[in-house]
């Protein structure tokens, strides 16, 4: 995002990488949707792959510390509806990673959700913490990772 070095606090920055690198894997899902079932495959893996590594945490990080922050009654909704929904995806995905014709729907419908999401947070989420959480706390996070 362009957002995760320029106008972004510097405590959401490491919120900002990872949502880069969950964008590529979002991208990566929805060309593979209509492609052949080894791409497919391979996308769901790479997929899998960073999400245990990565995506899963972010998502549980972005509830126990942003959450918090977070003033809106109908923002904090937003976040969790998403992050479940997302969830249930990635856990179909993991499911069907190692099948030998995976469903392009599947790849398709996680990436387009995966995506959304991040651009949410990055234009409507993470500017409204940036307005209301105090400056000491958005500091405090510059430490996370
Ligand atoms: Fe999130
Ligand atoms: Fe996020």
């Amino acid at each position: 995002m362009s957002d995760a070095t320029g106008k972004r606090h510097p405590g959401l920055v490491s919120f900002s990488r990872e949502h880069h690198h969950g964008l590529v894997q979002a991208r990566r899902l929805l060309a593979a949707a209509g492609g052949e079932p080894p791409e497919r495959r391979a996308a769901l893996r790479s997929f899998r792959d960073a999400w245990e590594d990565t995506i899963a945490s972010h998502f549980a990080d972005e509830e126990a510390l942003l959450l918090p922050l977070v003033e809106s009654e109908e923002l904090r909704k937003r976040l969790q509806t998403d992050h479940e929904a997302l969830r249930k995806m990635a856990a179909a995905c993991a499911a069907s990673s190692d099948s030998s014709d995976p469903d392009g729907d599947l790849l398709a419908s996680l990436g387009e959700a995966l995506r959304s999401h991040i651009q949410w947070e990055e234009r409507v989420l993470f500017s409204a913490i940036e307005k209301t959480a105090g400056e000491a706390v958005l500091a405090s996070l510059a430490g996370r990772r």
